[in-house]
């Protein structure tokens, strides 16, 4: 029997950065930023606002949702590349804060693609029978490692949680399949240099700039588009399923521009069925994002029982998965 999603929730910070704030900060524009990547304003967390709070309050939605008590959450794992602290995890200052002390805790560090590890790996487990609920969560508070003096990565990031609750509970979302991967080897085009044994934090590091994020952008563009194709038709190939019989598509939520390179890979794919709006009101909000973009897509009520989502992603490493879940009647 496959798991289900039963349960989804996401927070967003009330402070908006828009474009035009940003022309204030860096030189840049609106036009360049909607034009070269569709986002149109992101959200900024409170300085006093981590992604442990984040990561709580979609939480409790996705608990609520899902309908069981915290005490009937067994596991809790969070994805994300800014936690509260290198350790320990993020996910044992959620426990104690949702008091689900019951509940084992890890923290999944698979950069934007985070989310979709998470899923893979709860399926698994409660389909083995080795946990029964598991919460997982999204939360990233990227404008703690954004260099707002760097046009280039400042314009892109915004702050957002997301959360699943992964059972065995006949309500949700079916998980149809997951596929992952991964490649190493161009672990330097998307990095955050500074804060691990290798540059240890010192005047030097803070003088290079090195605790932010480093990317070469039209690189990664490339990588983006290939792996997330792959990725897509790997775990189609996986679950028996056509490209004719994906309903909704839900990328990575990383820039306008590559959503719809994937999208136009599909066949009779209606452009409508490609989710898109988080990008445009959030900006790449990393692991959270196409965690976000379900709860919305599911709390609006668009999708039909029966109806199959694609979820695709990628991130540093680089990492890359999809997902297919299946709307239950
Ligand atoms: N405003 C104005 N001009 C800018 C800005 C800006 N904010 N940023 C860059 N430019 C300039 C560049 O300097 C360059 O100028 P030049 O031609 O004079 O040298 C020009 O615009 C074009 O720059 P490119 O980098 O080629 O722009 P591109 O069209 O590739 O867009 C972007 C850049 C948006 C970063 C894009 O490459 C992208 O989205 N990359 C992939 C991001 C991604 O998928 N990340 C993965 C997940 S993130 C994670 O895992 C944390």
């Amino acid at each position: 029997m496959n798991a289900n999603i039963i349960g989804t929730g996401s927070y967003l910070p009330k402070k908006i950065l828009t474009n035009y704030d940003l022309e204030k900060m860096v030189d840049t524009s609106n036009e360049w930023i909607v034009t070269r990547t569709g986002i149109k304003e992101r959200r900024i967390a409170a300085d006093d606002e981590y992604t442990s709070d984040m990561g709580v309050e979609a939480a409790k939605k996705a608990i609520k949702d899902a309908e069981i008590g915290y005490e009937e959450i067994d596991f809790i794992m969070t994805a994300t590349l800014t936690p509260d602290y290198i350790f320990p995890s993020t996910s044992c200052i959620i426990q104690k804060k949702i008091k689900a002390y019951q509940a084992a805790a890890v923290d999944i560090q698979a950069a934007c693609s985070g989310y979709i590890y998470a899923l893979s790996l709860a399926k698994a487990l409660v389909e083995q029978k080795v946990y029964k609920n598991i919460l997982i969560i999204a939360s990233e508070k990227l404008s703690s490692i954004v260099d707002y003096k760097d046009r280039s990565t400042c314009v892109l990031f915004g702050d957002g949680a997301a959360a699943a609750v992964v059972g065995l509970k006949n309500k949700g979302y079916e998980i149809k399949g997951v596929s992952l991967g991964a490649d190493g080897r161009e672990s330097d085009l998307l990095i955050l240099p500074g804060g691990g044994c290798r540059y240890v934090p010192s005047h030097e590091t803070i003088d290079r700039r090195l605790h932010y994020v480093k990317m070469a952008g039209n690189e990664v563009f490339k990588h983006a588009i290939r792996k997330m194709e792959f990725a897509s038709k790997d775990c189609l190939k996986k679950v028996g399923l056509q490209e004719e019989d994906i309903d909704w598509l839900i990328p990575h939520q990383a820039n306008e521009r590559i959503i719809m390179a994937i999208a136009k890979r599909f066949k009779n794919l209606p452009l409508d069925k490609v989710y898109k709006s988080v990008i445009e009101k959030y900006g790449n909000t990393s692991a959270s994002s196409v965690g976000i973009a379900l709860d919305e897509l599911d709390k609006e009520g668009r999708v039909k029982n029966g109806e199959n989502i694609l979820f695709t992603v990628f991130g540093a490493g680089f990492t890359w998965g999809a997902a297919i879940i299946t709307k239950r009647g």
